[in-house]
C-alpha cells in the first residue's frame, strides 16, 4: 500500500504538523506500507487564474508550467492520501489551497447529479482513501471546524473515503511537552498501521488520537503569554 502525505505547512519538516504526519507514516511503514511526504510550499505551484483553458481549450492541461503534473503523478500512484495542514486564519494554508484549486485542471467540466448533489465527473478509476491532519495554535478544538469541513468536502469531491481526522490544538505542546501528547501521538501511529493492515482505522483509535490534552485553556494562554514576553524581553523589545 502506498501512502502519500501532502503537508501544506510552509515550515515543512520543521513544523508542528510534521510531528503528527511523521507518526502516522511511521505506523504505516512499520506495517509494511510505502510512504512519501511532499510539501507544496517547497514546490512550484502557480495559483489558478480561472481561465478555464484546461476545460475548454486544452482539456486536462493547465496554462501554468509548474510542479502540479508531478503532484498528480504521485497521487495517481498512491492508495491513501494524508492531507495535512496547519490552521491558518481558520482554514488551510494558502500553499495547500493553491494546490487544491489546481485539481480543477484534471477534472472534466461536466456536471453529474449523483444521490443528493452534483459533482464533476470522477477522475480516479479506483477507490481512494484519505486521512486528514491539522494542528493549530489556540487550545480549543473549535478552531478546526472550518478546516475539517473543507477537508471533508474536498474528499467528497474527489470521491475519497475519509477514514480519519486527527487534530492537535495548542500545537506548541507538540514541541514543548511531547510526553504529555504521547498517548495521542501513539494512537496516530497506530492509525497508520491499521490503514495498512485493515484498510480502515478503528473508531477507538480515532477517539484516542483526538482525546483532549489541554486541562485549562486560560492557564495555557498565560503560559503562551509568558513565553512571548520572555522572547521579546530577550530581544530588547520590552
Ligand atoms: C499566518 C498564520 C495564521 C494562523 N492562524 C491560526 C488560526 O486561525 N487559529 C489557530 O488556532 N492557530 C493559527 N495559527 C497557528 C498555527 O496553526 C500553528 O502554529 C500550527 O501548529 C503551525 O503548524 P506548522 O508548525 O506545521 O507550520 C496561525 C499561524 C500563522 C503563521
Amino acid at each position: 500500500m502506498k501512502i502519500l502525505a501532502i503537508n501544506g505547512s510552509p515550515r515543512a519538516e520543521e513544523g508542528f504538523t510534521n510531528i503528527v504526519v511523521k507518526r502516522f507514516l511511521k505506523g504505516a511503514q512499520n506495517a509494511g506500507g510505502e510512504t512519501e511526504v511532499i510539501y507544496p510550499a517547497k514546490m512550484k505551484i502557480a495559483p489558478c487564474v480561472g481561465c478555464l483553458k484546461c476545460w475548454l481549450e486544452t482539456p486536462g492541461v493547465c496554462r501554468h508550467n509548474d510542479d502540479m503534473p508531478e503532484i498528480f503523478k504521485r497521487m495517481k500512484e498512491a492508495d491513501v492520501y494524508v492531507f495535512a495542514s496547519p490552521v491558518y486564519v481558520d482554514s488551510m494554508t494558502s500553499q495547500m489551497k493553491k494546490m487544491f484549486d489546481r485539481f480543477m485542471s484534471i477534472s472534466e467540466p461536466f456536471f453529474e447529479f449523483e444521490g443528493t448533489r452534483s459533482y464533476h465527473p470522477r477522475v480516479a478509476d479506483r477507490d481512494l482513501k484519505a486521512v486528514t491532519i491539522s494542528t493549530c495554535g489556540f487550545p480549543e478544538r473549535e478552531h478546526f471546524e472550518a478546516i475539517s469541513l473543507t477537508f471533508r468536502r474536498i474528499c467528497e469531491n474527489i470521491r475519497a473515503r475519509l477514514l480519519g481526522e486527527f487534530y492537535f490544538p495548542a500545537s506548541s505542546l507538540l514541541a514543548s511537552k511531547p510526553e504529555k501528547l504521547e498517548p495521542q501521538l501513539s494512537a496516530v501511529e497506530k492509525a497508520g498501521g491499521e490503514i495498512v493492515e485493515k484498510g480502515i482505522i478503528l473508531e477507538e483509535t480515532i477517539s484516542e488520537a483526538n482525546r483532549e490534552y489541554v486541562d485549562d485553556y486560560r492557564a495555557f494562554c498565560e503560559e503562551m503569554n509568558e513565553f512571548f514576553h520572555k522572547v521579546r524581553r530577550k530581544r530588547g523589545l520590552e
